[in-house]
């Protein structure tokens, strides 16, 4: 069972609002069957609300409304199905290769009524790139994936000139900025930005890197083929 405990309820009630029994069916959803299956750990059970959904839902103060995201390497749905709980507005796509977490993501999504709002691409964050119809969206969430040079590499291309990369990080964001920074510059990536989300909600705020995708870099196009020669004079 993912209890509520009363000294979260408040938080809880601030980042989910009418939405609040959604995320609460989310948690058990995840706290059994995700156990079950093996998509989350049997210890993250009694702190799913603050490790996960509170964790996760914070990261929506950085979202426009009505912004179209891309969560990439969602696992069991986070942040993109705590998003698309916690904001009715946005419209959310679910980046996963493997199937049995895409299985789960189908069914939480359906049995939680989100099927207007939220899809499930089952593939890489870089076959997304080329083979998702959600491509460009806005913003480009990530949590727990990769360091932030390859998470730059493959976010990035999901979203447009002005659109963003928010990728959760723990303790080691600083860090990170610091041993990828270049890489995040020759990848096109402007100054990354850190936030900590839900400041005076959550406990601990949730650390954020921001990275607006300033510049479009790629291979460069292939020079046009030779013309053919006719062989009639
Ligand atoms: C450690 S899990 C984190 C899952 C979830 N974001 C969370 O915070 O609980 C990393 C996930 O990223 C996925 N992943 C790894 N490489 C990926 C890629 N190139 N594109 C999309 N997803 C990827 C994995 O399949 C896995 O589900």
């Amino acid at each position: 069972m993912a209890v509520l405990a009363p000294e979260l309820a408040e938080a809880a009630r601030r980042l989910f609002g009418e939405r609040l029994d959604v995320a609460a069916a989310y948690a058990e959803l995840l706290a059994t069957d995700g156990v079950v299956r093996g998509l989350i750990g049997p210890r993250e059970a009694p702190r799913i609300w603050d490790r996960h959904l509170l964790n996760c839902a914070a990261v929506a103060e950085l979202i426009p409304p009505g912004a179209s995201v891309l969560d990439v390497g969602s696992g069991a749905g986070l942040p993109g199905v705590v998003l698309a709980i916690a904001r009715s507005d946005l419209a959310v796509t679910l980046i996963e290769p493997l199937a049995r977490r895409t299985a789960f993501l189908e069914e939480a999504v359906e049995e939680l009524g989100l099927t207007d709002s939220v899809r499930v691409f089952r593939g890489r964050a870089e076959e997304a790139a080329v083979g998702s119809d959600a491509v460009p969206g806005d913003v480009v969430t990530a949590r727990a994936v990769a360091p932030l040079d390859r998470l730059v590499g493959w976010c990035l291309p999901l979203t447009g000139a002005g659109g963003r990369l928010l990728a959760l990080k723990g303790a080691s964001a600083a860090e990170e900025i610091t041993e990828h920074g270049e890489a995040v510059h020759r990848l096109g990536g402007g100054q990354p930005v850190l936030h900590r989300c839900g400041e005076g909600v959550v406990d601990p705020p949730t650390t954020v890197v921001e990275i607006v995708r300033e510049r479009i870099v790629g291979p460069s196009p292939r020079k046009p083929p030779k013309k053919s020669r006719s062989r009639r004079r």
